[in-house]
């Protein structure tokens, strides 16, 4: 497969910004020649962020899964599509060509259809990293049904919410999970999230762990046998549903500043011109080369750069099942020596964690396959970065610092893998059609460099961020209501002399925990849940290897056995609520959280304290300023 629109120089690059900006339709309807449509757009663009609206490829009729697969059966169909690497480096491995991939996804789309699944329903999807997960999801995606896949870490309570806000008719799970030693049951967390679950008729459980589970009779039923009960009644074949490119693909939640995720939806002609330009372009990926991404489908990164821009660019892509350090640090590097990886995309809190076993875990392993390195999800620190290069990359490799975000479907802001340059802890340029703007507080856009302040982007890309699932509102006020006519991050960042950019992290209240968004408010709503809690306030500190922490501040009107045991119990709390990722890594007992007269929390005070930076400010005009010398007391015995 070709990709006319590669970007192969740095001149050229320029050139096709510049052409993006100036004329955005015919720059994008350019590309979206390179995919397969059932029927042409009659119009590329619409929107407005001030409604807000926004429409790509309007008219245009497609299904994302035969760009992903039928497509490439004519010359790649013996391609190899997906390298699976179990948890466990003595298991069996496993592979699909691109014909061995369609025939299984027709197969399973046929499962869903059979039980009573149609365009537009959604299917919740709770799996672990195995090759059934791509498939379920492009099941969905080959049928029009709406895939909401939640990661494995999260807790029945979470899940239900999920399913509820969805209103999800069938769910697809396992018995359980494999991660590094641990094994995870994945059906009994089901079981629970469904007491009571009216939307839920369908479960299909695979077997992964074989171990014994619940199988309620009337909902439950085992993925292999729905198998061979589609092909009997349906047959082998599945014909694409035909979509509109605005037809919703799928919805992933995600931590907004509120207690509450956010149902992000994203649709199908946008997010696949989008992921597949942007993975092709970043990356530099070249059809013979083996793309390697670490991230789990539960997040964005793993919809769109281990599955969805991978497969429509006809790309072998790696799935692993298990975890950096297990059963050692040097498990990657085991992967990339044993695939031939060239490309090896991964986030910073792995990296810091890598780097802090130590390089004996290099020893013996061939890296010379690789050409580019990737890092993703939170901000990459110099020595990260630099350990990064040396060890892995051998200096070789360029280091592309993608910044992005679940609502931005792909990559935003990032060099070009040796196409443009790279600089240290700078995600540096915009992607082609990418209109980055820097605003103060009070939305003034602040021009040239050396300035830095609040991210906006000024005018929508193909895979924009849609709606908010069933709530309009929330999108409007999430996204477009901060700045008028601009789409706010969240993120706060700077830029350089030469237009570089330097993201510096969430300006709201949201967490960014190895890689991971979590809202300070979900965490805070699951402490107060547990007895004794009267009031909790949750903010980020420094974490050496996650990036940031959790730190809570609690007020407690009655304890268990003793401190310990009760900060025990309140984790536990909080991982029965949200889940283990949001457990807080300190926890403090106060009388009082400092408060404004008006009774808002100063968690600029408690991020300082958490910071272990004595400077407070002034606390006078606070209601309670003696409880900051007290709260700063406490720090410090901690
Ligand atoms: C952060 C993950 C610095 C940022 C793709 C953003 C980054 C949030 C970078 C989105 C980067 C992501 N440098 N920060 N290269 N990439 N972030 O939705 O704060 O899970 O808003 O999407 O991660 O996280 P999300």
């Amino acid at each position: 497969m070709a990709y006319p629109y590669q970007i192969k120089s740095e001149e050229q690059y320029k050139e096709h910004y510049k052409r993006s900006v100036e004329n955005p339709e015919a720059f994008w309807a350019e590309i979206a020649e390179n995919f397969s449509w059932r029927k042409k757009w009659n119009k590329v663009l619409e929107w407005d962020f001030r409604k807000p609206k926004i429409e790509w490829f309007i008219g245009g009729k497609l299904n994302i899964t035969e760009n992903c697969l039928d497509r490439h059966l004519t010359e790649n169909a013996n391609k190899t599509a997906i390298l699976w690497e179990p948890n466990n480096p003595h298991e069996k491995a496993r592979s699909f060509t691109y014909k061995e991939l369609f025939d299984e996804v027709c197969l399973f789309a046929n499962v869903l259809r059979n039980n009573g699944i149609k365009k537009g329903d959604r299917v919740c999807i709770y799996l672990p990293m195995v090759p059934e997960l791509s498939i379920a999801m492009l099941a969905c995606a080959r049928i029009g049904a709406i895939h909401s896949v939640v990661f494995g870490g999260f807790s029945a309570i979470a899940l239900r919410d999920r399913i509820d806000d969805a209103g999800c008719s069938l769910v697809i799970t396992s018995d359980g999970a494999y991660r590094g030693e641990k094994q995870i049951s994945m059906k009994d967390t089901i079981d629970d999230a469904l007491l009571g679950c009216e939307s839920v008729k369908r479960v299909i459980v695979l077997s992964r762990t074989n171990k014994p589970i619940s199988m309620i009779g009337g909902r439950d039923v085992w993925w292999d046998d729905e198998i061979k009960a589609a092909q009997n009644i349906i047959g082998d074949k599945c014909e694409a549903e035909e979509m509109d490119a605005e037809d919703m693909l799928f919805i992933l939640y995600t931590s907004g500043s509120t207690g509450k995720p956010k149902g992000v939806v994203h649709t199908t002609g946008g997010y696949m011109v989008w992921t597949t330009y942007t993975f092709v372009n970043t990356f530099q990926y070249s059809p013979d080369q083996i793309h390697f991404c670490t991230a789990d489908l539960g997040w964005i990164t793993g919809h769109s750069y281990t599955l969805y821009g991978p497969l429509c660019a006809g790309a072998t892509t790696i799935m692993f099942e298990g975890i950096p350090t297990y059963p050692d640090a040097g498990r990657f590097w085991d992967i990339v020596d044993k695939y031939k990886v060239d490309i090896l995309y991964t986030a910073p809190t792995a990296i810091r964690s890598l780097m802090a076993s130590g390089v004996s875990w290099f020893e013996g392993k061939d890296l010379s396959s690789l050409k580019v390195l990737g890092s993703v999800g939170e901000p990459i620190n110099e020595e990260a970065w630099h350990w990064y290069d040396e060890n892995v990359g051998k200096k070789k490799c360029p280091i592309v610092d993608t910044w992005w975000q679940t609502e931005t479907a792909g990559i935003m802001i990032s060099n070009l893998a040796g196409v443009t340059p790279s600089k240290p802890t700078f995600a540096t340029l915009p992607l082609p059609g990418v209109q980055p703007v820097i605003v103060d507080d009070k939305g003034n856009e602040l021009a040239g460099g050396d300035v830095s302040g609040n991210l906006c982007i000024k005018f929508p890309w193909p895979g924009i961020v849609r709606d908010n699932y069933g709530n309009t509102e929330r999108y409007r006020q999430s996204y477009f209501s901060t700045y008028e006519n601009l789409y706010f991050s969240g993120d706060g960042c700077l830029r350089d002399n030469d237009g570089n950019y330097r993201i510096t992290g969430r300006v709201d209240d949201v967490l960014n925990v190895s890689g991971h968004r979590i809202g300070t408010a979900e965490v805070e709503n699951a402490i107060n849940m547990h007895t004794g809690v009267v009031e909790s306030a949750v903010v980020a500190f420094p974490h050496a290897i996650k990036g940031e922490g959790i730190y809570a501040y609690v007020i407690l009107k009655g304890m268990h056995i003793d401190e310990d045991h009760t900060k025990k119990d309140i984790n536990e709390t909080v991982s029965r609520i949200i889940g283990a990722i949001a457990k807080p890594d300190k926890i403090q007992f106060v009388k009082e959280l400092p408060k404004t007269r008006s009774g808002k929390i100063m968690r600029r005070i408690l991020r300082k304290i958490a910071e272990k930076n004595d400077d407070t400010g002034d606390t006078s005009t606070l209601l309670n300023p003696g409880i900051v010398d007290e709260i700063k007391q406490g720090a410090r015995n901690m």
